[in-house]
């Protein structure tokens, strides 16, 4: 059975101004509310994508000891600061999202010290372009799962999803990503799926070179 259940939670509507509005300040902020919050604040990629990041960690953690809860809030937070309600033209945006979850979020929640600066730390490295170390299992579970999210069909469509309308453009951010992350797995299990996916990928745009006729 899977650790995370809330992927079949039925989403209903909450308030964007809930975490701000007078008089919820004490109430604790718990994972499910996390969860709205993210497919609300969202758009149609940022709850989708935390869950596959979460289905991944499943996948390529084991042997690895790592807390669960604290996993889950790095996963639906990690990207918030891409999101538009938060997002700033030039902004880093996984810097972005450690800041909110540190100020904002999780200090209303029943997170302990030590906790809260294990997520902020995982939220904070979590970009394939950081060039630092994980800070420890939560963070490398994160980065490896949410590498393996930008490849195989799922990162295709991501990519196309993303536009413009203007298949070179999407190809060339495409490849330039693949290649950046081809080498970067160092779970035994996160390898396997990549060498499966960059496969895939492969064979993609092997099977696009041939029925475009160079005319793409
Ligand atoms: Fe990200
Ligand atoms: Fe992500």
């Amino acid at each position: 059975m899977s650790k995370f259940p809330e992927f079949h939670f039925q989403y209903s509507s909450i308030s964007a101004c809930y975490l701000h509005t007078p008089g919820l300040e004490s109430s604790l902020v718990t994972i499910e509310d996390i969860q709205k919050l993210t497919r609300e604040y969202g758009q149609a990629w940022g709850y989708p994508h935390a869950c596959r990041v979460l289905a991944l960690v499943e996948r390529i953690s084991e042997g690895i000891s790592y807390d669960i809860l604290a996993m889950r809030y790095a996963a639906y937070l990690h990207d918030w600061g891409a999101f538009p309600k938060f997002h700033t033209p030039g902004s880093d945006h996984a810097a972005l999202s450690a800041e909110i979850a540190r100020t904002q979020i999780l200090p209303q929640t029943s997170m302990p010290a030590h906790t809260i600066d294990i997520i902020v730390e995982a939220i904070a490295r979590h970009d394939y372009r950081d060039p630092r170390p994980p800070s420890g299992p939560e963070s490398l579970l994160l980065r490896e799962a949410d590498f393996l999210d930008f490849l195989g069909a799922i990162g295709i469509a991501r990519e196309l999803a993303w536009g413009p309308n203007d298949i070179p453009r999407c190809l060339e951010r495409l490849i330039a990503r693949r290649d950046a992350l081809r080498n970067r797995f160092t779970l035994p299990a996160a390898q396997a799926i990549a060498s499966r996916r960059l496969t895939e990928m492969d064979h993609f745009l092997n099977l696009l070179s041939e029925e475009s006729f160079g005319a793409v």
